[in-house]
């Protein structure tokens, strides 16, 4: 059976992104459509949506749920960071809105057998795309392949991780002996290089070292700068941008490049604080309780 992803403050996102009808909307991380679904209702003929994702498997999905959209609809394989090449590959000059819901989505940490999960064993991937090229790099390669100092940097960097040294010795260790290939394993290695008391923790173990490694593997953080100013200067006089972030690092990014735009007059920022889900939510979604939704609306041409 098929996961599905519910989306998490999708009312949120909606309401504050206040699209018209015959607006060019941009879901930048669409998954298989949930908050485009929803978008999609807003629009007419005239209205466009645009959805882009790197994992072909969520992009069938989101073809099949929006096939009957009154609107114009284009799904598109790719990288958000590429966004510049896509829209003109699209012949598209400018947007109205555009939204990016970040991370990875319930179906892929479950299913896609990449790694996402230290709840099961997979091979060490952690790639968004389904078929990594032979130059893309993989969870496997970090493990196994970069320096003690390289691996805790990141572990520390992305993942906030405070037992970072002592995992990534424990790695290195191991991987001596025979490589780090699955997921399971790696799961071994923290846990032979964490106190007990860590481990037992309401937060697993191996959370933020998977984390980080993910991010790393797809370049998140790289990503989302660039992807963040290709969308501000293709956004028209008063377009919307909106983030979801699940994690501080993210969150952080949004929060300086909104404000910073906010204080060169290039806009307004919607959101002093960003908006979080209620309680309610929360409970009947717990993947929804780090996210942070962020809206920022440019005022002036570039
Ligand atoms: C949290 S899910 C989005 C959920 C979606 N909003 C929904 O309601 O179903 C994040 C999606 O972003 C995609 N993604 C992550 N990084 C990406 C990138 N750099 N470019 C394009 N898609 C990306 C993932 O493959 C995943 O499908």
């Amino acid at each position: 059976m098929t996961m599905t992803h519910t989306s998490v403050l999708l009312q949120e996102l909606i309401t504050n992104l206040e699209i018209k009808p015959e607006d060019f909307v941009v879901d930048a991380t669409i998954n298989g459509g949930g908050v485009s679904e929803a978008i999609t209702v807003l629009l007419n003929k005239q209205g466009t949506l645009i959805g882009i994702d790197l994992d072909e498997d969520a992009l069938k999905e989101a073809q099949s749920r929006l096939s009957n959209a009154s609107c114009r609809v284009i799904l598109v394989e790719g990288n958000y960071r590429n966004l510049n090449q896509i829209l003109s590959d699209n012949h598209i000059a400018n947007i109205h809105r555009i939204f990016f819901d970040l991370g990875l989505s319930s179906r892929q940490l479950g299913e896609s057998g990449r790694g996402f999960s230290f709840k099961r064993d997979e091979p060490l991937l952690m790639t968004f795309t389904k078929h990594p090229g032979e130059d893309q790099l993989t969870a496997s390669t970090i493990v196994n392949d970069w320096s003690e100092e390289h691996i805790a940097d990141i572990l520390l960097g992305y993942g906030e991780e405070k037992n970072a040294l002592r995992i990534a010795r424990e790695i290195v260790r191991r991987r001596k002996l025979e490589p780090i290939t699955t997921t399971l394993e790696l799961v071994a290695a923290i846990k032979e290089a964490t106190p007990l008391s860590y481990q037992r923790k309401k937060i697993h173990c191996a959370t933020k070292v998977f984390q980080a490694l993910r991010i790393t593997v797809n370049d998140e953080i790289e990503g989302l700068r660039e992807a963040l100013h290709t969308a501000y200067n293709r956004l028209t006089v008063n377009g919307r941008i909106g983030v979801i972030s699940f994690h501080s690092i993210e969150d952080r990014i949004v929060k300086r490049a909104f404000k910073n735009w906010s204080e060169q007059n290039m806009g307004i920022v919607h959101t002093k604080k960003p908006i979080r889900p209620t309680e309610e939510e929360v409970q009947n979604n717990p993947r929804s309780r780090s996210a942070k939704l962020r809206i920022f609306e440019k005022t002036t041409a570039c």
